[in-house]
């Protein structure tokens, strides 16, 4: 094909590719632009044209980078040698303790040429070339195998494509980390809060998620950067030190930490580690530490390693930074399971270059014990992580005016009453209506173990929900084929499918209907206990506890909430809704014990007056004999046995036309039926 190309449009191509790539290169490594981004798009554009007519793409041409799609999972990758972690030293004196350790070692006295350079808080990343050109990427993993990353580290724009310059290695593994800009990563978090996505804890948090993106798209978006520092292996060329690696890789084109100092003895490079210390907060990005490495590259094969970690380098730790403030209210936010979590809000404060205006702080408990009232001036710190916390009051400023906050007995987003289980400290809201709660509660209720409504997982709730055409449960049965069409991520076969997906699961079991309706703690197995032990959905509403606890394997803390979810008005009127809108489940579990040919098999009774034997010995007798014992009488009751004093269940049972029947009767009904068994 190649030769039916022009030589003149050919060379064209390989031009516009390589004056592209020098291009970006000054953009993104060297941050020292030529030309115009209006000029660069330009000539961005007539390559694509070039390559589109003539279908000749280098694999190395900036338009490779994006538009890859979709990929199902991530690959795995084995590392060619084990990518290794850092020791950690917290004070000068672990400094001085790891240079004498490295002196002994080397049985030297002679000082050792260390490099020293920030820790960059991202993603380790290893990036594989061959003959030049990026082959592989991928993640650290477990050291010795990673995942293939590569569709969405070619959208980062300061990785090399191709390797640059004369000096080109036949194979070779660099090493770096991936990471992302404090302003980036702040206003990302800022996005995802007002699209009422979960914001990222921290920018390593950001680099981790937007790297594992199955989507290379959403890679793209994020704009992460790179930062190389290490080899792993190489064939086809050699360095002798650390600073000569480097150089090479500033050379070849790879983006190279922003300070890498050359210190003589442990001296020297604790006054470099000070002034790093003091530089950090003008860093664009997040650093909590300082690598510090032997330079010769001799010495270190001489030191060696440990099981994961090498001798010949540290990470310096920063000490936390901390700032003193003012809790201006105490909150809780709901999380995607209902778990009410309680977060201070500050007077904004700076703690090392990042603004911090609310934390965490964690459970209601810890609010008791640290003693945090509103008002109070609070010491709060960050570690190496952007995730800031209360360290302590400063109760030497209180005014006798601060407030405590009492444990909230209402959900603050939607008002329900919160649950608090015995023995745990979290509190919960169980409102399925809860907003906070809606979008995990409509992923989960999809699922496949739930109603398995194929087309509706986490990426299509999450849009539906962005643009809001699903709110509330109940819009998943109102979403229609055409409000779909409108949708970026769908085309007419999709939005069929998604449609006819939704329809069919109208019709799946009970069991799956009271798994996916996320009610506390059921899980599946609960959940087809419970469709075995009730005919239909509406058998549940208003059930009592005791019922519920009738069920052989379920417990106290399952049919407490049960009975509380079945119990409120608001999740009722959701079931009549759903109901409404053509939600028609079917009982498989229930028939099975039918056909099981238990007397009273798909039979409901509710027992009234008094009886002979105690209230819960009669609906054992029922229920194990393959009945379901219900507190009130409604059209779908077959049987009311009732006994001297009956009273308004009577009314019901004759105004609905229920058959009343003696306690006598059911023995009689029950050995019948056994009666009639043997015979068959
Ligand atoms: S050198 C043998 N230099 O920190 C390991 N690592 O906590 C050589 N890191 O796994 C690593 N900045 O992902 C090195 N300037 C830097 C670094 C750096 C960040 C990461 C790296 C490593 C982790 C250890």
């Amino acid at each position: 094909m190649d030769e039916q190309i022009p030589v003149a449009v050919r060379q064209e191509i390989e031009n516009l590719v390589r004056e592209l790539n020098d291009h970006s290169y000054r953009y993104h490594v060297q941050d020292n632009p030529v030309i115009s981004d209006p000029e660069y798009d330009s000539l961005y554009r007539r390559l694509k044209n070039l390559e589109e007519k003539h279908g000749y793409v280098l694999p190395e041409s900036p338009t490779q980078r994006v538009g890859a799609a979709p990929s199902e999972k991530f690959e795995k990758v084995k590392h060619a040698e084990p990518m290794l972690s850092l020791d950690n030293a917290f004070s000068y004196e672990e400094m001085q303790e790891f240079d004498k350790r490295l002196k002994r070692l080397l049985d030297s006295q002679e000082e050792i040429e260390y490099t020293v350079e920030p820790k960059y808080d991202g993603l380790a990343m290893e990036l594989t070339y061959k003959n030049g050109l990026l082959l592989r990427a991928s993640t650290r993993g477990d050291g010795y195998e990673g995942e293939d990353v590569t569709r969405n580290i070619r959208t980062i724009r300061s990785v090399p494509l191709k390797i640059r310059g004369k000096r080109i290695p036949a194979e070779i593994d660099i090493r770096g980390e991936v990471y992302m800009d404090i302003n980036e990563f702040e206003k990302l978090n800022r996005q995802r809060e007002q699209n009422n996505e979960a914001a990222f804890a921290n920018p390593r948090n950001a680099s981790a998620g937007s790297v594992r993106q199955l989507d290379p798209r959403v890679t793209a978006e994020r704009k992460l950067h790179l930062a190389c520092y290490g080899i792993g292996a190489v064939t086809g060329l050699s360095f002798r030190s650390q600073t000569e690696f480097t150089e090479w890789m500033k050379e070849a084109g790879f983006p190279v930490p922003v300070r890498i100092v050359i210190s003589e003895g442990m001296e020297k490079v604790v006054g470099e580690i000070r002034k790093i210390e003091t530089e950090r907060e003008t860093f664009p990005f997040e650093t909590d530490g300082v690598v510090v490495k032997v330079n010769d590259f001799g010495l270190q094969k001489k030191l060696g390693m440990k099981t994961r970690e090498p001798r010949w380098a540290i990470a310096y730790k920063f000490p936390a930074h901390q700032a003193s403030t003012v809790v201006k209210d105490i909150r809780g936010s709901v999380g995607r399971t209902g778990v009410i979590t309680p977060f201070a809000v500050f007077e904004p404060v700076r703690i090392g270059g990042v603004t911090v205006s609310r934390s965490t702080l964690h459970n209601w408990d810890e609010i008791q014990r640290k003693d945090i009232r509103i008002g109070d001036t609070v010491v709060v710190e960050r570690a190496g992580d952007v995730i800031p916390r209360v360290v302590m009051v400063v109760k030497e400023k209180r005014t006798g005016q601060e407030k405590v906050m009492p444990v909230p007995d209402r959900c603050p987003v939607c008002d329900s009453r919160v649950l608090r289980d015995e023995g745990e400290v979290a509190i919960k809201c169980l409102s399925l209506h809860c907003p906070a709660q809606v979008q995990e509660k409509i992923i989960h209720f999809a699922s496949r173990g739930g109603m398995d409504i194929e087309g509706l997982g986490e990426k299509n709730v999450e849009l539906l929900f962005s643009r809001g055409l699903i709110r509330h449960f109940e819009d998943i049965y109102r979403i229609r084929k055409e409000d779909l069409l409108e949708l970026p991520r769908f085309a007419r076969k999709s939005a069929q499918n998604l449609t006819s997906a939704i329809e069919k699961s109208k019709h799946a079991t009970l069991g799956r209907f009271l798994f996916a309706i996320g009610i506390l703690h059921v899980g599946e197995y609960a959940a087809k206990l419970l469709a075995r032990n009730f005919r239909k959905l509406e058998d549940l509403y208003n059930v009592r506890k005791e019922s519920i606890l009738g069920i052989k394997q379920i417990g106290e803390k399952i049919a407490a909430s049960v009975f509380a979810f079945f119990n409120d008005q608001k999740n009722i009127d959701l079931l009549n809704s759903l109901k409404n809108l053509g939600l028609n489940l079917s009982n498989p579990d229930f028939a099975a014990e039918i056909k099981s040919g238990l007397p009273f098999s798909g039979m409901t009774f509710v027992i009234t007056g008094s009886m002979p034997k105690s209230r819960k010995e009669v609906e054992d007798l029922i229920e194990n004999n393959g009945g379901h014992a219900a507190s009130a009488v409604s059209a779908s009751t077959d049987y009311l046995v009732a006994g001297e004093n009956a009273g308004s269940k009577l009314d019901k049972a004759i105004k609905l036309g229920v058959k009343t029947i003696s306690y006598e009767k059911l023995l009689d009904m029950m050995k019948g039926a056994k009666g009639q068994q043997k015979l068959f």
